[in-house]
C-alpha cells in the first residue's frame, strides 16, 4: 500500500432542511469522527471536513410549505446540526456550508472549467413546467396518481406508498403542487456530463484498482458499472441554487448533487485561507502524497464513487478517493427511520435528554455500527450496553483501581515491584491490543475496534477479580502495591484505547489521573503513570441509566407513531359509496332495536364486547369488536340497531347472532348508532 503524507477526510454534508438524527450520525459522522481522531492520535497530518448543504429542492418545498424563505431554512438548520456535532464531539475542523462566497465562486469555476473545455453536453428535452406560476417544476413539485398502486399523492420521483421511482410522466393526471394547476410539456436545455465517456476508465481505476473497498461499496459500483452509465444532468430549472455561469442561462442552477461534493473542496478552502499554518487548500486536494477518504451513507454510493470522481477527473488537477467507507442503514426499534413520519431519535433532543452522556450514544452506535449490513437501534439495548458495558466493565474497572489506590496509597501511585507470572500473562494479554486496534481501525472496522479496546477493560477486570488486592492488604502490602501498579497502567491505556469512540470519557480519565501526554504510541506501554504520581480523587465514568429514562423514550416514539396513524388515517380518501341496489335487496335486510341488558369483554380478546340484547324476541348474544372505543358499563341500558336475519358465527367459541351497527369516522372515532327515542325492543328499523 502506497505511503501518504496527509489525510483528507470528509464526511457526507447533510442537508440543511431537518434536523440530525442518530441515522445520520451511525452512517457517516461517528465513524469518520473516530478515524481522525486516531489518525490525530498518531500524530499524522490530518483535516476533517465537514458542512451542510443547502442547495435542493426538498429546502425550497420546507421554506415555502413554513411561508419563509430557504435562507431562513438553511440558516436554522446550519447552526443547529452545527451545535448538534459539537455536542456529541464530532472534531471537524472546518463545518462549513454550501451558500458561502468561496464555495459559490469555486463550485461556479468549476463548472466553467468544464464547460470551457467541452466536457458538457447540451440536450434539449420536455419537461413539465407550471404555466401559472411560471416555471419548470421539479419532480418532488409534481404529485399525482401513482400506475402501480394507484396511490393519489405519489411525487414525480417516487410513489411513498408502494416505494416505486417513478419519473414524473409515469404519473396519471399530475398536478403542480405549487399552483394546483395542471402542468404542460415544455422544451428546456440542460447541461449533462456524459458519464458513459469515463465508464471504462471508472472500470478500471475502482473494479481493478480497489478491490479493497467494503463489499457493500465495491458491489453497487459494479452492479451501476454493469448496467452501463449514462449522462446526468448537471442543471436544473429551479431559483435556489448557484447560477450557471453561462450567457443564457437565466432561471437554471447547478444541480445540487453537483456543487456539494465541491463543498468538501470549498470548505477545505475557507479553512486553509483562515488559517495558513494548515497548509494549502491545493495541497490537500491536488498533491498525489494527499490520501482522500469520503465517509457516507448508502444512499450517497453512487454520487462518492462514480459521478463526483468523473467530474474531479473531467477536471484534471485534483486527486481522486482512495477509500469511500459507506454504511449501510440503522433502523430504530426494527423499523426504517423516517422524518416524515417522525420515527426518529432527534439527536439534539438526545443531548437533552441525556446530558452528559454524548459518549454513551457514540459507544451503543458503533457498537451496533451498520458497517456491513443494516442494523438496529432499541432503547432496551441502549440502556443494556450503557449498563452492563460502559458501567459494569469499563467504569468498574477503572472505579476499582483507582478507589483501591486511594485507600492505600492516598492517590499516590505505587511502585511495581517484581512481577509474578499471572502478571506477566496478563501483560501479555494486552500487549497486542495496539496492533489489533491500529489493523482494525485502518481497515475502517470500527465496530471490531471498539470492542476490542473494551476487551482490555476486561482483562483489568479479570486482573483485579483473580488477584484480589483488597484480601492481600492485610498480609502482603508490596505484593498490592504491584497490582496496582499494573491495573493503574491499564487504567492509562484505556484512556488512550478509547479517545477515538469515547472522547469525553477519556478526557474526564486522563484529568483524573492526571495523565499529561497523550499519544497513540503509548498504547501498551505499563510506564505510562510514574511511581509516586498523585491522582486527583475519583470520579464515577458512567452512571446507570434507569427504566424510567428508557420507558419515557418509547413513550415518546409510541406517541409519535400514534399520531402518525392519525394522520394517515385523516389522509386516507372517504370510501366511495357503493354501487346502487335495488329495493328488494334492501328489504332482505332485518334491521331492529334492541336494549342493552348485558355488557362484558371477552377474555384473551382484546377487541371484543360480548352484548345480551334484549330484542322483543327472548334475547339474544351478539358479539362485536369495538373494546377499544368503549367500556362495557357504558353501553349497559342502551338502545342500539342491530341486524337482525345475519347468518349466526362463532367467533372464539362464542356464537353471535347478529350484527350492531357503528359509525366510524376519518379521525377513528367510533359510535354505536341508537335511536332519538326510546321505542319497544324489537322494533323494526325501516
Ligand atoms: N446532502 C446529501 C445527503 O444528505 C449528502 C451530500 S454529500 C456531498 O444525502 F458530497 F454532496 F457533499
Ligand atoms: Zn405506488
Amino acid at each position: 500500500m502506497k505511503e501518504y503524507k496527509r489525510t483528507l477526510v470528509t464526511a457526507a454534508l447533510p442537508y440543511a432542511n431537518g434536523p440530525l438524527h442518530i441515522g445520520h450520525l451511525a452512517g457517516a459522522y461517528i465513524p469518520s469522527d473516530i478515524y481522525v481522531r486516531y489518525l490525530r492520535l498518531k500524530k499524522k497530518e490530518v483535516l476533517f471536513i465537514g458542512g451542510s448543504d443547502e442547495h435542493g429542492v426538498p429546502i425550497t418545498i420546507r421554506a415555502k410549505k413554513e411561508g419563509v424563505t430557504p435562507k431562513d431554512v438553511i440558516d436554522r438548520f446550519h447552526y443547529q446540526m452545527k451545535e448538534t456535532f459539537k455536542g456529541m464531539g464530532i472534531s471537524y475542523d472546518i463545518y462549513g456550508r454550501t451558500s458561502s462566497e468561496t464555495h459559490e465562486k469555486l463550485a461556479s469555476d468549476f463548472f466553467r472549467k468544464l464547460y470551457d473545455n467541452g466536457k458538457f453536453i447540451q440536450k434539449t428535452s420536455e419537461q413539465y413546467y407550471d404555466p401559472e406560476a411560471k416555471m419548470f417544476l421539479a419532480d418532488r413539485y409534481i404529485t399525482g396518481e401513482c400506475p402501480h398502486c394507484h396511490n393519489e399523492k405519489a411525487y414525480g420521483d417516487q410513489c411513498e406508498k408502494c416505494g416505486t421511482s417513478l419519473s414524473p410522466t409515469d404519473l396519471i393526471n399530475p398536478v403542480s403542487t405549487v399552483t394546483g394547476c395542471k402542468p404542460v410539456m415544455k422544451e428546456t436545455t440542460h447541461w449533462y456530463l456524459p458519464l458513459e465517456q469515463y465508464q471504462e476508465w471508472l472500470e478500471k481505476w475502482i473494479l481493478e484498482g480497489h478491490k479493497e473497498w467494503r463489499p457493500n461499496v465495491y458491489g453497487q459500483c459494479k452492479s451501476w458499472l454493469d448496467m452501463g452509465l449514462q449522462p446526468r444532468a448537471v442543471s436544473r430549472d429551479l431559483d435556489w441554487g448557484i447560477p450557471v455561469p453561462v450567457e443564457g442561462a437565466e432561471g437554471k442552477v447547478l444541480y445540487v448533487w453537483f456543487d456539494a461534493p465541491i463543498g468538501y473542496i470549498s470548505n477545505t478552502k475557507e479553512l486553509c485561507d483562515a488559517h495558513p499554518e494548515k497548509g494549502s487548500w491545493e495541497t490537500w486536494w491536488k498533491d498525489q502524497d494527499t490520501r482522500l477518504v469520503h465517509f457516507i451513507g448508502k444512499d450517497n454510493i453512487v454520487f462518492h464513487c462514480i459521478v463526483f470522481p468523473s467530474m474531479l477527473k473531467a477536471e484534471g488537477s485534483y486527486i481522486l478517493p482512495d477509500n469511500v467507507p459507506s454504511n449501510e442503514f440503522l433502523n430504530l426499534e426494527d423499523d426504517k427511520i423516517s422524518t416524515s413520519r417522525n420515527w426518529a431519535v432527534w439527536v439534539h433532543e438526545y443531548l437533552e435528554d441525556f446530558p452528559g452522556k454524548a459518549d454513551v450514544m457514540r459507544y451503543v452506535l458503533t457498537a451496533n455500527a451498520p458497517e456491513t449490513k443494516d442494523n438496529n437501534f432499541t432503547w432496551k439495548d441502549f440502556q443494556a450496553r450503557n449498563n452492563n458495558e460502559l458501567v459494569a466493565v469499563y467504569g468498574n474497572f477503572v472505579n476499582r483501581a483507582l478507589v483501591l489506590t486511594q485507600k492505600y496509597f492516598n492517590g499516590s501511585v505505587p511502585e511495581r515491584g517484581e512481577l509474578t507470572d499471572y502478571d506477566n500473562e496478563t501483560l501479555k494479554e494486552f500487549a497486542d491490543v495496539k496492533q489489533n486496534l491500529e489493523n482494525l481501525l485502518e481497515n475502517f472496522k470500527f465496530r471490531e475496534a471498539q470492542k476490542e479496546a473494551m476487551n482490555l477493560a476486561r482483562i483489568g477486570n479479570k486482573y483485579l477479580a483473580d488477584t484480589e488486592p483488597w484480601k492481600l492488604a492485610k498480609t502482603d502490602m508490596k505484593r498490592v502495591e504491584t497490582i496496582l501498579n499494573i491495573a493503574l497502567q491499564l487504567v492509562a491505556n484505556l484512556a488512550i484505547a478509547f479517545e477515538p469512540f469515547l472522547p469525553f470519557s477519556s478526557e474526564k480519565l486522563r484529568g483524573m489521573i492526571g495523565l499529561e501526554t497523550f499519544d497513540w504510541n503509548q498504547l501498551g506501554s505499563i510506564d505510562l503513570l510514574a511511581a509516586g504520581h498523585v491522582m486527583a480523587k475519583p470520579e464515577l465514568l458512567f452512571e446507570k441509566i434507569e427504566d424510567d429514562a428508557i420507558e419515557a423514550q418509547i413513550q415518546k416514539l409510541l406517541k409519535s407513531k400514534e399520531e402518525n396513524e392519525k394522520k394517515a388515517a385523516a389522509e386516507k380518501p372517504a370510501n366511495p359509496i357503493k354501487a346502487n341496489i335495488e329495493f328488494p335487496e334492501f328489504e332482505k335486510l332485518d334491521i331492529r332495536v334492541g336494549t342493552v341488558l348485558e355488557c362484558q369483554k371477552v377474555p384473551k380478546a382484546d377487541k371484543l364486547l360480548q352484548f345480551k340484547i334484549d330484542d322483543g324476541l327472548g334475547g339474544r348474544t351478539i358479539l362485536s369488536g369495538i373494546a377499544a372505543y368503549y367500556k362495557p358499563e357504558e353501553l349497559v341500558g342502551k338502545q342500539v340497531c342491530f341486524i337482525a336475519n345475519l347468518a349466526p358465527r362463532k367467533i372464539r367459541g362464542i356464537e353471535s347472532q347478529g350484527m350492531i351497527l357503528s359509525a366510524l369516522d376519518a379521525d377513528g372515532k367510533l359510535a354505536v348508532t341508537t335511536v332519538e327515542k326510546q321505542v319497544k325492543p324489537g322494533s323494526e328499523v325501516c
